[in-house]
């Protein structure tokens, strides 16, 4: 590949037909007599089934709009749209539920509960929704996220008898099984070595890829951005590139990092 197949095109901001909408979204922060502006006026769009990754410098904004996109916290101003519904005029109880049903999320530290085996941690969103994971199609479905991440046989292992990134495929099946709209993940490979990250990166790419998630990823690493369909990298609280990939099997990072390079990052 060289570097023609990589286009610096930004898209119409937001797009028709996105299943996610970010308008003109700033977020301020204030602390005591601090006073930081996380976001300053970010507009951008996700296709359903895209695989976008956000990069850029630390401190520049992307876990902040990673968490207004997935409800976790309002902004400032602007609008979040999911799925043709803002979000952002949603009361808490409903921002809850939506963000229970329709949206998954993945973090650098796991997040397990110790005393749980793996089935009862993927189990964990229905169990917090009232409904027994131990029967019916809900049962199906928490083997089926055990299965896509290739911990089968692994059922009952707690996660201090798994690796790391067994324990964080693990994560991404309790995020994947109430298979929501949309995935966000963020540095979820931030805390493992590279071959223990590829493998979190596959299993990501496989459900975007042949089961069309739609995925949100936060990254430091070119090599784990290299997977998106789409590279969005942000600078001071606002989007100063977009970097189309495009889809493709092989996920080298060199195309992405000689163009991150043209940029000065
Ligand atoms: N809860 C908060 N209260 C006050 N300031 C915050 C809060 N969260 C983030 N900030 C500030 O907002 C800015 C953006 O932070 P954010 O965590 O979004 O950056 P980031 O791009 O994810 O950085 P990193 O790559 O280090 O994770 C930073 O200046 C940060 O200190
Ligand atoms: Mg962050």
């Amino acid at each position: 590949m060289t570097d023609s197949t990589v286009a610096a095109t930004p898209a119409a901001p937001v797009a028709a037909g996105a299943i996610l909408e970010a308008h003109d979204l700033a977020k301020r922060y204030i602390v005591g007599e601090n006073v930081v502006d996380a976001l300053r006026g970010v507009s951008l769009s996700v296709m359903p089934g895209e695989f976008v990754a956000f990069m850029g410098p630390s401190g520049s904004g992307k876990s902040t709009l990673l968490q207004l996109l997935g409800g976790l916290d309002r902004p400032t101003s602007g609008r979040v749209v999911l799925e043709g519904r803002d979000i952002s005029a949603l009361t808490d109880n409903e921002a809850t539920r939506l963000r229970r049903e329709r949206t998954g999320f993945v973090f650098q530290f796991f997040n397990l509960i110790p005393v749980l085996d793996v089935r009862e941690n993927v189990a964990l969103p229905f169990t917090i929704a009232g409904q027994d994971p131990t029967r019916g199609e809900t049962r199906e479905r928490v083997q089926a996220a055990i299965d896509a991440v290739e911990l089968t046989g692994r059922e009952r292992n707690r996660p201090d008898q798994l690796s790391a990134g067994e324990q964080q495929r693990v994560a991404i099946a309790r995020a994947l099984v109430t298979r929501p709209a949309l995935l966000f993940a963020d540095e979820p490979t931030g805390n493992l070595d590279f071959a223990t990250g590829t493998e979190i990166l596959d299993v990501l790419w496989r459900s975007c890829n042949e089961r069309g998630q739609t995925i949100v990823l936060v990254t430091h690493d070119a090599k784990a951005a290299a997977y998106a369909d789409r590279v969005f990298v942000f600078l001071d609280g606002h989007v100063g590139d977009e970097i189309v990939l495009g889809r493709r099997a092989e996920h080298t990072a060199a195309p992405l990092i000689s163009r991150l390079a043209q940029l000065g990052l």
